[in-house]
């Protein structure tokens, strides 16, 4: 990484300093108000707890949702906060309601807090407009900034980029550093074979990803509902499957470009809807029923990807295969997890993109058994497509 981490900084603007910590703690809450799955949370102590040993205080910036610039109960992170202090027990965490605030800034040196979390910054107007004021009443919160919100760094937000442009030394935190290695050795310096899975609803959320990926590897498994389009262009009758129409052109263009790199499903899982489940069978892909769709790849398809996976050097993988949260269309998803919970015990370096594989792969129960699974869904994608992300441009290069 070309960009300075927070190893870098040094006892002096550490020891007795206020760190200002970006972190996505963009977290689902349950039904009663409660923290319902805390891995992101989970993953911003390494930081935290390497900012506390070198004896700093941690001040804790993060958005939760996406209330509208202004304040919305349901969005608080006081939450977030109790469950912060349930995983770092010994320490002093203070939550304050408020962000851009007297009291916010007078409890950044009260020396009695270890750990202080501000309240929601898309609470505040100038957030998702980057607004200049903004972002150096932010810098103001700190003595370093601490940029650890991976999951977040493809937005360029006043508390992201912003405040990173204002406050320096600007340096990533443990986190971004991990996740931007990972995606990024995979990408430029892959073993191989390299396989990329992708699968999802729509073809059209990865394109960008297909065409920037498509040149690097060496075979690119398609599943997930995106599958049909490219069935289409293959003149396949689809039922009633999603396809995107307005795709199939793409698809078909792929489909002469990429020759045998792409890998699609052989057979599928059908059924009448999502709601009769009952009604699921496996059928080959020439023969979906009109009446039907397909939720999720067949088995014959799982055990192909399942053993190209097994046999891979590098993998990545982002959406996928089915419908994973309805069974009996969670096979397929599986099948992947498992080809990639082997192919990391050979030896292979697996990564899953954030959002709905890795929910999967927690699910599973299967996340510990991945190299990486990547904390960002959109950041993560972003990275694939080749894009800049501005919260990690921002930061200060190495010298
Ligand atoms: C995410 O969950 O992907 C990040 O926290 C970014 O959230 P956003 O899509 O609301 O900006």
């Amino acid at each position: 990484m070309n960009k300075q981490s927070v190893k870098d900084l040094g006892d002096e603007q550490l020891r007795g300093r206020r760190a200002l910590v970006r972190v996505d703690f963009n977290v689902p809450l349950d039904a009663s108000g409660h923290v319902g799955d805390d891995t992101r949370i989970r993953a911003a102590l390494p930081t935290i707890e390497l900012l506390l040993s070198r004896g700093a205080r941690v001040i804790l910036l993060s958005h939760l949702g996406r209330p509208k610039g202004k304040p919305e109960s349901k969005y608080s992170l006081e939450p977030v906060s109790r469950r912060l202090a349930d995983l770092l027990p010994g320490k002093r965490v203070c939550f304050v309601p408020s962000t851009d605030s007297d009291e916010a800034m007078k409890a950044t040196h009260d020396e009695g807090t270890d750990v202080l979390l501000l309240e929601n910054t898309r609470f505040l107007g100038g957030e998702e407009t980057n607004d200049e004021r903004l972002a150096r009443s932010l810098a103001q919160l700190g003595d370093v900034f601490v940029n650890d919100a991976f999951g977040s760094a493809h937005r360029a937000h006043a508390s992201t980029e912003g405040v990173a442009r204002c406050l320096h030394p600007a340096v990533a935190g443990l986190l971004m550093e991990k996740e931007l290695e990972y995606l990024g050795r995979a990408i430029a310096n892959p073993q191989r074979p390299f396989v990329a899975v992708l699968g999802g609803a729509k073809i059209s959320g990865k394109i960008d990803v297909i065409e920037q990926m498509l040149p690097k590897v060496d075979q690119m498994i398609i599943g997930g509902a995106m599958a049909c389009t490219f069935f289409r262009a293959m003149g396949l009758e689809t039922g009633k499957s999603l396809v995107e129409e307005d795709r199939v052109e793409m698809a078909k263009q792929l489909l002469s470009r990429a020759g045998d790199k792409l890998v699609l499903p052989s057979d599928a899982r059908v059924a009448k809807s999502l709601d009769d489940p009952g009604s699921a069978t496996d059928v080959q892909r020439d023969a979906i029923p009109a009446d039907q769709a397909m939720f999720d790849i067949g088995p014959e398809s799982a055990a192909r990807f399942r053993a190209l996976l097994e046999s891979a050097k590098t993998v990545i993988w982002n959406g996928p295969m089915g419908v994973f949260e309805t069974k009996p269309f969670h096979e397929g998803t599986e099948a992947v997890a498992r080809g990639m919970e082997q192919a990391t015990k050979n030896g292979c370096t697996t990564v899953v993109g954030g959002g709905d594989s890795a929910a999967a792969v927690t699910e599973m129960g299967l996340d510990t058994a991945m190299s990486h699974v990547s904390t960002g869904g959109g950041a993560s994608l972003e990275f694939l497509e080749g894009r800049e992300l501005p919260g990690v441009t921002a930061l200060d290069d190495r010298a």
